[in-house]
């Protein structure tokens, strides 16, 4: 098993049965009180865990510094594409047209999903991780009256760029469009104060930077938008007025709740409020992001993005383009270390991510260096650099 599981080191504990760390944008590695608030049973319509989900509501609330009363929370069941599907399916009208926003796989199965509806969009594609700036929106919005919403997606978590969405909040609202945020692997850990950027809804999930298990995702928005989206859901599941109108009635969820996911959700929201709330948890992240990439820099390796756009989320390093350098080896020798690294998603380059959110801290982040290093030894690696492609690839972002 894992070389990792060593109590004795400082910073927060091991994961204690040994298991890899999980350096990936979720699920990921999880305190191990967290897992424990799992292991009591709880009925869903009983009044204890109605208590329960009125609490993770009202805390996750809390999170967007809505002090006038004007958002809700709604907790759905299912993975973070759920909720995406949820909130595109609710709030934009049948007629409506979206401009999806895409910088990667997430803004890509975005659009996606908006064909799955039947509902029109038009796409604005970047490629691998170009930011999406506040004049291409513009230009779109000038040009297409019909466009009613705009989709953005906060993090990009397959390249791990972090997408410019306050700049793109002032351009929608400033043409009277309205904005939609997935902010899956960023919210919780990067601000989405609605008293700095304006937004009508936004989606994230239990198993990212609140560090929770998988199991369900939550949409906050605006109760207007709330009221608004009444009889326009595509689907019955996945209705986020009726979710809520059954939730403001009921307490309940309207269908079977992952109830231990919840107990663990809350023990997660207890411990990310002691841990200083949305800019503790943010700090700590970007700690973890410096601490590995300048490490993985001094091996050789370089990122895919200029510090200015990296986000203390997932980091992408280029493969090196040394001939004995093979991803799935080095994925098995991290592996054997201790550590579950991500493969890349660009489709230009070769590439690997790694994830610095989780319960793990700087030490740990050391220890990923340390562990790259003796991989590099053992497959007989010299020298780190990446190929010539990558950095002309790169050299896009700056130009
Ligand atoms: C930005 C973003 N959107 C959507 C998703 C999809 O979430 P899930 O895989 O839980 O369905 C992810 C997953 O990592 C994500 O990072």
């Amino acid at each position: 098993m894992s070389t990792a599981s060593t109590s004795s080191l400082p910073g927060f504990e091991s994961p204690r049965l040994g298991e890899p760390y999980l350096l990936t944008p979720g699920p990921l590695t999880t305190a191990y009180q967290v897992k424990e608030a799992m292991l009591r049973d709880w009925g869903s319509w009983d009044g204890d865990f109605r208590a329960m989900t009125a609490d993770l509501r009202r805390r996750l609330l809390a999170l967007t510094g809505d002090r006038k009363g004007e958002f809700d929370c709604v907790p759905m069941q299912g993975s973070g594409s759920f909720c995406v599907e949820a909130m595109l399916g609710s709030f934009v009208p049948k007629d409506g047209t979206v401009l999806v926003l895409a910088n990667g796989a997430y803004g890509l199965r975005a659009a996606q999903t908006m064909t799955y509806l039947g509902r029109a969009h038009i796409l604005i594609d970047k490629g691998d991780y170009l930011p999406p700036r506040g004049d291409d929106v513009a230009a779109a919005l000038d040009a297409h009256p019909e466009i009613t919403h705009v989709l953005a997606i906060h993090c990009e978590t397959s390249s791990g760029i972090l997408n410019p969405v306050a700049e793109i909040s002032e351009v929608v609202y400033a043409r009277g469009r309205k904005l939609l945020i997935d902010s899956m692997s960023a919210f919780g850990a990067v601000s989405l104060d609605v008293n700095e950027i304006r937004y009508e809804a936004m989606v994230s999930s239990a198993n990212k930077c609140i560090e929770g298990v998988p199991g369900f995702g939550f949409v906050i928005a605006k109760k207007s938008e709330l009221e608004r989206a009444k009889g326009n859901s595509h689907s019955l599941s996945l209705d986020v007025h009726a979710q809520w109108a059954a939730m403001e009635k009921t307490g309940q969820w309207r269908f079977t709740p992952p109830t231990h996911v919840v107990a663990a959700f809350l023990e997660a929201l207890r411990i990310h409020e002691a841990e200083g709330g949305v800019a503790g948890r943010g700090s700590r992240y970007a700690r973890n992001r410096d601490v590995l990439v300048s490490g993985m820099r001094e091996l050789g390796f370089e990122t895919l993005l200029s510090d200015r756009w990296l986000s203390p989320i997932i980091v992408t390093f280029f493969c090196p383009a040394h001939g004995n350098f093979k991803f799935d080896a080095f994925y098995e020798l991290m592996k054997a270390k201790g550590f579950i690294i991500y493969p890349g998603k660009l489709t230009v380059v070769d590439s690997f991510r790694v994830g610095v959110i989780g319960r793990m801290d700087e030490h740990v982040m050391r220890r990923v260096v340390d562990a790259a290093r003796e991989c590099l030894d053992e497959m007989k690696v010299d020298s780190a650099a990446p190929p010539r492609a990558a950095l002309d690839e790169r050299a896009k972002l700056a130009a």
